[in-house]
């Protein structure tokens, strides 16, 4: 895979898991799509765009391992192309049901398509700082903020809408298909997490109901 040697050009801390970097990127990048970024000595970790605005990306960084840790300290990197494919398109006002690092490529789409992003955390300390900003309703499981329970049950309180996007750790992903299916009529896309490892449809470590994510990152859920 090829490439680009970026600038980084900030790093923002967002709380004691969370970070996001604003990095030179000419390439305006599709909502829902993402890119693998490299650093020298580490494994290339696929990133999805969470902004970009006049060839600056912003990605939502968890720190997980040592590339994400590293990462943050980060001058420049290299990022391929935009990899994946652009979110199906919404017909109606959209809604974005996201857990944890799932809700990155919603802040994208929310600032093209519009819409409501709701957020599930365990509790308040997790939930990175721009958060509130940004999105319109919040989860926590404990209760500390935001409706108490998860984000999936904050969703079924809420009067259906057409397009829904859902993104978060696949148990969360279940949970949802498994409530859409008691409740009947409700079309959703569904992204997940995954080892993705070449990110271009080659080595199969994607591979979620058949089909390949890297490739296809938006499924319909059935
Ligand atoms: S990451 Fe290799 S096929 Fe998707």
């Amino acid at each position: 895979m090829e490439f680009k040697i970026c600038e980084v050009l900030r790093v923002k801390r967002l709380g004691k898991k969370f970070y996001e970097i604003y990095v030179k990127y000419e390439e305006e990048p599709e909502p829902g799509t993402f890119a693998m970024v490299w650093l020298p000595d580490f494994e290339a970790i696929p990133l999805s765009f969470a902004g970009w605005t006049n060839g600056i990306a912003r990605f939502l960084v968890k720190v997980v391992g040592p590339t994400t840790a590293a990462l943050y300290n980060a001058t420049k990197v290299g990022i391929s192309k935009p990899l994946g494919r652009r979110a199906p398109i919404p017909l109606s006002t959209p809604t974005y049901v996201a857990g944890g690092v799932g809700v990155a490529p919603f802040l994208y789409m929310k600032e093209k398509w519009g819409g409501k992003i709701l957020y599930g955390a365990r509790t308040k300390e997790e939930i990175p700082k721009f958060i509130k900003e940004e999105i319109d309703e919040i989860a926590t499981e404990d209760g500390s903020i935001g409706f108490k329970g998860n984000v999936v049950d904050m969703f079924f309180t809420k009067p259906k809408t057409r397009d829904v996007y859902v993104c978060g750790p696949y148990p969360m992903i279940e949970y949802f298909r498994k409530r859409a299916k008691e409740i009947g009529n409700i079309k959703a896309y569904f992204s997940t997490e995954r080892p993705v490892k070449c990110g271009i449809g080659i080595c199969g470590a994607c591979t979620i109901n058949g089909k390949l994510l890297c490739k296809e990152p938006w499924i319909l859920m059935s």
